[in-house]
């Protein structure tokens, strides 16, 4: 199977998948140190941007951080990590994993993307407890898988694990025998994605920010969009511990927003009964950013409680697949 790594081949002229934060220009991946060929910027000047001993890049221009330490912190990617190893949303990861296969698979086989490399992104992955699942779907659904997140601890998280495994864009040169799903783990924000127009089959946002127009400027035409969201009554119990009234959002405001560039195709729901102990209930207090909202009386007689008694909660969620509109 023809791969697209660092370039993707169609008669025979490379088309880049990247493109610099800087300047825009085209910027080719190299196992050391990418570099822009400059050709867009006014002196012609080439940016290079090396590569973490870990396997990620950072391709977050210090002008487009709004602080010092964007995203989420290491404290909750810690925290977040124990907990979604734990196996306690297992029933989303399995959904998303089931969604993309339906999505991606039939189209490899007989479908639009047959005989072109198929492109993911991955925005606002955190350490990337869905990411991997979604690499383990393989050849068959994916080639590329661009891991992409603002915080910086996140990234590197989801770089050593992919980098153990082999699955990193370089590493895949090295065993060509070998070749699976290759992963580019990206420290960068959804709003300036440094990717082509039109590049990426598809894009997944997990309890992540959700950009409708940098979205649809990336994607290619009819691309995929997944979105996964808390749905309502998640983690009812545990919120009406930490709050004295609970006001449920409106889950489906962000659909708004999207229409003027994708059409919804799906919805689908799954739930969890969860039984959790005091460090699961901690750490997902860590980890959900509303939890810290609440006052700290709640959440210290909240966690004494169960020192004694596992707590039981039911985890609700809702994953939307879109696609995007054909005039857009
Ligand atoms: C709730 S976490 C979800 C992480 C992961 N998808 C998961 O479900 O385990 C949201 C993630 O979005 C990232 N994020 C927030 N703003 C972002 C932005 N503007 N661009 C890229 N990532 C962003 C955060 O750093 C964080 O890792």
């Amino acid at each position: 199977m023809l791969k697209c790594l660092s370039y993707c081949y169609h008669f025979e002229m490379p088309v880049p998948l990247f493109i610099c934060p800087l300047c825009q220009s085209p910027l080719k991946p190299a196992a050391d140190t990418w570099r822009c060929d400059g050709r867009l910027h006014p002196k012609q000047t080439s940016h290079p941007f090396d590569v973490a001993r870990q396997g990620y890049v950072n391709l977050l221009p210090v002008q487009q951080k709004k602080s010092k330490a964007p995203g989420d912190s290491q404290e909750s990617i810690d925290a977040r990590k124990r907990f979604l190893n734990h196996g306690h949303y297992a029933s989303l990861q399995g959904l998303i994993s089931q969604k993309m296969t339906e999505l991606l698979y039939q189209d490899k086989q007989v479908g639009d993307h047959k005989s072109k490399s198929v492109n993911w992104l991955d925005i606002g992955c955190g350490e990337g407890y869905y990411t991997q699942a979604m690499a383990q779907l393989g050849l068959d659904a994916i080639d590329t898988l661009i891991a992409a997140d603002i915080s910086k601890p996140a990234v590197v998280e989801l770089a050593k694990v992919s980098k153990m495994a082999g699955q990193l864009w370089y590493q895949q040169n090295e065993q060509p025998s070998t070749q699976t799903t290759v992963i580019y783990p990206l420290v960068t924000s959804a709003a300036h994605l440094p990717l082509r127009p039109h590049s990426m089959t598809g894009i997944s946002s997990i309890f992540s920010p959700i950009l409708p127009e940098a979205f649809a400027e990336v994607l290619a035409d009819d691309g995929y969009l997944i979105i996964a969201k808390p749905d309502i009554g998640h983690l009812a119990t545990m919120r009406d511990a930490l709050f004295d009234s609970v006001r449920e959002h409106d889950s489906d405001k962000f659909l708004q927003e999207l229409a003027p560039y994708f059409t919804l195709i799906d919805t689908h729901r799954v739930s969890t009964e969860l039984t959790l102990s005091a460090d699961d209930l901690a750490d997902l207090m860590t980890m959900t950013p509303y939890a810290y909202r609440a006052r700290s009386e709640k959440r210290k007689a909240l966690l004494a409680a169960v020192e004694t008694e596992a707590f039981n909660t039911e985890a609700k969620f809702v994953v939307y697949v879109l696609r995007k509109s054909s005039d857009k």
